[in-house]
């Protein structure tokens, strides 16, 4: 049995250190020292040195939101898995939508950001997932089996096992619309059908696939109950502790 995962990507919010501290304080308290169900938190990477201090004690994992695969360098604005690791992180998103999409990261990108990170030690949560026109077109599974093919490109199966994948459908995200639980699920038995190919099935069976895509507490709890939906990652709902705790509890 998979233990459930829920995880907060908090993008670029919120905008001050002190509404972030106030955040994960809330998010912290909820949690308290229960262990039933993984939980992790994604804030900016300003913020993530003073988090670090706030959950000290918490057995909430920290994450980082992107970096970059090489360990240091003349890449303005970047930071590197060491760097991560060095502040306090435990978890890293790569390949969210919003950077494949807005910024042109491709799954070899992905996949050496992949490669560093769990070199470095982070889990990571790697993201997938097709948009509406690709879906409408029938191309859910040939586009989640790419991005699989690239962005794991390398993996040998005792990596794989350590890596987190979120089933992110693009036209879910930040919409309001999510996917319905059996949607979600029959991307995610893909998915695991996929790895068992690749890997073997033992692998598979190990691999924690979250879904991402308006999660929120009122929907949480059927999309958890599905077989291969092993946790959510929680986009506009984390930035409301009493929401993210909602669907923490929806895991239990
Ligand atoms: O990474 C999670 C995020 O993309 C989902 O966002 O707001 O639809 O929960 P949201």
């Amino acid at each position: 049995m998979r233990p459930l995962f829920i995880a907060g990507n908090w993008k670029m919010n919120p905008t001050t250190e002190a509404d972030a501290v106030s955040l994960a304080e809330a998010v912290k308290e909820g949690v308290g020292q229960d262990h039933a169900v993984r939980v992790a938190v994604c804030p900016p990477s300003v913020f993530l040195h003073r988090l670090d201090t706030v959950l000290s004690n918490s057995p909430i994992g920290l994450g980082g939101q992107n970096m970059h695969p090489e360990p240091s360098g003349a890449y303005t604005g970047e930071l590197s898995a060491g760097m991560l690791v060095d502040v306090g992180c435990t978890h890293v998103i790569l390949g969210h939508s919003e950077r494949r999409h807005g910024l042109g990261e491709t799954d070899a990108f992905v996949n050496k950001k992949l490669l560093a990170a769990l070199k470095a030690g982070l889990i990571p949560i790697v993201c997938i997932g097709e948009t509406l026109e690709e879906r409408e077109q029938g191309q859910t599974e040939a586009v989640v089996g790419d991005q699989l093919d690239g962005s794991l490109a390398g993996l040998d199966g005792d990596q794989m096992a350590g890596v987190v994948l979120a089933y992110e459908p693009v036209w879910a995200i930040g919409t309001g619309r999510t996917a319905t639980p059996e949607q979600a699920q029959q991307v995610h038995a893909f998915i695991r059908s996929r790895l068992s190919e690749r890997f073997s099935e033992a692998i598979a069976s190990r691999v924690v696939i979250q879904y991402g895509g308006s999660v929120k507490p009122e929907n949480a709890r059927d999309l958890l109950a599905r077989p291969d939906i092993d946790g959510a990652l929680v986009g506009g709902a984390s930035l409301k502790a009493a929401d993210f705790l909602g669907i923490v509890e929806a895991a239990r």
